[in-house]
C-alpha cells in the first residue's frame, strides 16, 4: 500500500462552458484517482476552475455582466458536468476562493522579499488565448500566435518580473536526472529546447489594463499574473501557507502527478518548478501531459461549430451511466498521444468490449450457474481445480500487477487493454471448456468448477475495471457478492464462497449494447 497519493487536473478557464476536451482530462484523472484509491487510504484528487485574467474580463464585458457573475455561472456548468460524469474529486478549487487569493498574495510577497521578483519596464506581445507574452520568434510568419492564430496585443507596461533565468540550470538538471518527471518522456526534449532561450517572465499586469486579478499587497497599481495565481492552486488548495502550512499540506506535498494537456506543459515543467524552487518546496513527482481530443479527426473550434459538450454523448445515446463514455475516452489514445471521438467508433468499441465481451461473460456464467445448480456454488467447485483453471487464476492476479505498473506510467489505454485481454482469455476458457457440454454429459463437478473459476475471475475484473466504469463494476460485484472496494493488494482468488450465490431474479445485464432494442426498451 502507498502511504498517500495526491493528483490534480489543470484548472479550466471559465470564459465558456466545458467541452469534451476538458472532460477527457477530468475523466483520465478520475480514473487514475480511483485506481489509486484502491492502493492507498490517503488519496486526494483536486480539480477546479481558473477565473482571473484578461480573457474572462473581456468575455464578461461582452456579455454585459461582471466577471464574478460570469465565473459563477460557468464554474457551475463545470461542476454539473463533472457530477454527470461521476468525477469524484476531493476539492473543487476556484481561484476566486478567498483562502486561495490570500495565500497567493503571500506567495507573491515571499518571492518579492526573497528578491526573486523585481520591477522592470517592458514591451511585449501578449496573447489573450494563452494568457502570456510570446517570444517574437515563436509567432507565425504573419505575426500570429501559433496556437490561437490571433494577433497578440502589443503591451508596454512597467511590470514585476520573476527571475526565471536563475533557475534554468537547476531545472535542466532536474529533468535530466529524473527521466520520469515529464510523462511521456518524448516531451522532455521539447521542454529542454524551450529552456534554451527562456527569459525572466512578467508576473504582474497593470490594474488599468487587467482589473480582474488578485491585488498585490503593497502595490495598488498592479495585479498578479494569472499563471502565478493559477499554478499556485496546487498548493493553496491543500493548505500551503508561507507562514506555516497545514498538516494536510505536509502530508500530501509533493504532488504525485499534475495531469495537464500538452499545450500547457511549458507552464508546468518550467515556470512551476522555478516558482517551487524559489519557495523552497520540493518539485512534483510527475507531470503527465495528455494529448488533444479531436472530433471526427477534426480540431474542435467554435468557428467550425463542432464543439462537443461533455455530456452530449450521454444524452444522445440516453446512457444511464457515464461508464461507457468514460471507458471510450480513456482508451481513445496511447499515453500522451492525441485521441479522437466519433459516434460510430464509440458504439462499436463499447458494444464490443463492455457488452459483448465483459458483460455477456458475467451474464452467461451466472445464468448457467442458476440453470444447472440453482445458483449455488458447491464446495467441490472451488477445490482441486484443473491446471488450466489454476493457471488462468494466476494470470488474473498477475494482471493486477501489470495494470498497476501501467498506471505507474500513466498508461491508461494500455492498462485497459490488459483488462480486456483477461476478459478475452476468460471467454476463451469458457468456449474451450464448454460448460454446457459438460452439463449434458453430466460431468457436473467439472462444469461447476469451470463456472466458479470464471466468476472468481469476474471479481478481479470488476476491481480492475472499476476506475473506468465505477457503476458497471459495482453492478458486477453486487451479483458476485464481492466487495469492489477491495484494495488491489488484498485481492486473492478465493472471493467466491461455497453456498447460494444468486437467484434467477437477481441476475441483470450490467451493460446493454448501445442502440440495441433492449437498451431502447429499458429507457421506456
Ligand atoms: O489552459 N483535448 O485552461 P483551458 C484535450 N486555465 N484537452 C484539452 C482540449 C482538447 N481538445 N482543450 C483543452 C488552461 N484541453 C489554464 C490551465 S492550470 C494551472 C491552468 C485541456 O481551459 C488543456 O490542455 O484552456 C488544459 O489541460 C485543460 O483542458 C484546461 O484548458
Ligand atoms: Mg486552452
Amino acid at each position: 500500500m502507498l502511504n498517500k497519493y495526491y493528483l490534480t487536473t489543470a484548472i479550466d478557464y471559465v470564459n465558456g462552458a466545458p467541452h469534451i476536451g476538458h472532460a477527457y482530462e477530468k475523466i483520465l484523472t478520475d480514473i487514475i484517482a480511483r485506481h489509486y484509491s484502491l492502493r492507498t487510504d490517503n488519496m486526494f484528487f483536486l480539480t477546479g476552475t481558473d477565473e482571473h485574467g484578461i480573457k474572462i474580463q473581456k468575455t464578461a464585458a461582452s456579455q454585459g455582466i461582471t466577471p464574478k457573475q460570469l465565473c459563477d455561472e460557468n464554474a457551475q456548468k463545470f461542476k454539473d458536468a463533472w457530477a454527470k460524469l461521476d468525477i469524484k474529486y476531493n476539492r473543487f478549487i476556484r481561484t476566486t476562493d478567498k483562502d486561495h487569493e490570500q495565500i497567493v498574495q503571500k506567495i507573491f510577497q515571499k518571492l518579492k522579499d526573497k528578491g526573486a521578483i523585481y520591477k522592470h519596464e517592458y514591451e511585449g506581445w501578449y496573447c489573450q488565448g494563452c494568457e502570456c507574452f510570446l517570444n517574437p520568434k515563436d509567432l507565425t510568419e504573419d505575426g500570429l500566435c501559433p496556437d490561437h492564430l490571433k494577433k497578440p496585443d502589443v503591451v508596454k507596461e512597467e511590470n514585476y518580473f520573476f527571475k526565471l533565468t536563475d533557475y534554468k540550470d537547476a531545472i535542466i538538471k532536474h529533468i535530466k536526472e529524473h527521466p520520469d518527471f515529464i510523462v511521456p518522456s518524448f516531451r522532455a526534449n521539447e521542454v529542454l529546447n524551450q529552456l534554451e532561450d527562456i527569459q525572466d517572465i512578467s508576473v504582474s499586469r497593470s490594474k488599468e489594463n487587467v482589473g480582474w486579478g488578485i491585488d498585490i499587497l503593497d502595490d495598488s497599481e498592479q495585479s498578479i499574473y494569472v499563471w502565478i495565481d493559477a499554478l499556485s492552486n496546487y498548493i493553496t488548495a491543500i493548505g500551503y501557507d508561507p507562514d506555516g502550512s497545514s498538516e494536510q499540506f505536509k502530508n500530501l506535498w509533493p504532488v504525485d502527478v499534475h495531469v495537464i494537456g500538452k499545450d500547457i506543459l511549458k507552464f508546468h515543467a518550467i515556470y512551476w518548478p522555478a516558482i517551487l524552487m524559489a519557495l523552497d518546496l520540493p518539485l512534483p513527482k510527475h507531470i503527465f501531459a495528455h494529448g488533444w481530443i479531436t472530433i471526427d479527426e477534426t480540431k474542435m473550434s467554435k468557428s467550425l461549430g463542432n464543439v462537443v459538450s461533455p455530456t452530449s454523448v450521454l444524452e444522445n445515446f440516453e446512457l444511464k451511466y457515464p461508464d461507457a463514455f468514460r471507458y471510450y475516452m480513456a482508451t481513445s489514445a496511447p499515453c500522451g498521444r492525441d485521441g479522437n471521438y466519433s459516434d460510430q467508433d464509440f458504439k462499436e468499441k463499447v458494444n464490443a468490449h463492455l457488452a459483448n465481451s465483459m458483460g455477456n461473460l458475467l451474464n452467461r456464467s451466472l445464468s448457467m450457474l442458476v440453470k444447472y445448480f440453482d445458483g449455488e456454488i458447491k464446495p467441490e467447485f472451488i477445490e482441486n481445480r484443473s491446471q488450466e483453471a489454476e493457471s488462468l487464476l494466476k494470470t488474473a492476479i498477475g494482471t493486477i500487477k501489470i495494470v498497476e505498473n501501467h498506471f505507474n506510467h500513466f498508461e491508461i489505454q494500455e492498462a485497459a487493454q490488459e483488462i480486456i485481454s483477461l476478459v478475452d482469455a476468460t471467454n476463451k476458457f469458457v468456449t474451450d471448456n464448454a460448460p454446457w457440454t459438460l452439463a449434458k454429459e453430466e460431468k457436473m463437478t467439472q462444469c461447476g468448477q469451470v463456472l466458479a473459476t470464471v466468476l472468481e475471475i469476474m471479481c478481479v475484473i470488476s476491481s480492475l475495471i472499476y476506475p473506468y466504469c465505477p457503476n458497471i463494476a459495482t453492478d458486477m460485484a453486487k451479483q458476485l457478492s464481492y466487495d469492489v472496494a477491495t484494495k488491489y493488494d488484498d485481492i486473492t482468488v478465493s472471493n467466491i464462497k461455497a453456498g447460494k450465490l444468486i437467484t434467477k431474479e437477481e441476475i441483470f445485464p450490467v451493460f446493454l449494447r448501445v442502440d440495441s432494442e433492449l437498451a431502447d426498451k429499458s429507457k421506456k
